[in-house]
């Protein structure tokens, strides 16, 4: 699969958004090596720093499988804003645990498109180097 069959994917969960407060609609799709797909969108609560990101959710679905960062080819992350959004602080700091460093992260807002990974999107990370080391 492609990045732009991906990117295809991660706006099929966009669809599924829960965002009644923010009416900003994030997807995520994560291609894993055997060609498994795991989806995430956002989760919004009334209680707002419950909601869950799009990102996050595909992510501990695909851990939740049993599948680790090495089995993981590519993640799709798309929104319906104006412009491409990057993952939050928060969700920087997961992807930085639980993907490999250069694993492709593609963004996309429909109109606009890009490539990075999160060594680019989170310089100078606390890991787990440093509590392990
Ligand atoms: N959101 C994500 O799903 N991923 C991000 O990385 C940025 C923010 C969601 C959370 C909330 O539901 C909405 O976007 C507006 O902040």
């Amino acid at each position: 699969m492609d990045r732009k069959a991906l990117i295809e994917e991660a706006f099929k969960a966009l669809e599924n958004s829960y965002s009644p407060y923010s009416n900003f609609k994030v997807g995520a799709c994560i291609l894993c090596r055997d060609g498994t797909l795991f989806y995430g969108t956002n989760i919004e609560n009334a209680s707002y720093p419950v909601t869950n990101c799009a990102e996050r959710s595909a992510v501990f679905a695909c851990y939740s499988r049993g599948y680790r960062e090495k089995d993981i080819e590519a993640i799709a992350i798309v929104s319906n804003g104006a412009r491409i959004s990057a993952p939050c602080g928060a969700c920087r700091q997961v992807l930085c645990e639980l993907l490999e460093p250069l694993t492709p992260i593609y963004l996309s807002n429909g109109t606009e498109e890009m490539e990075t990974n999160i060594q680019r999107l989170l310089p100078m990370q606390f890991n787990r180097k440093d509590v392990l080391g």
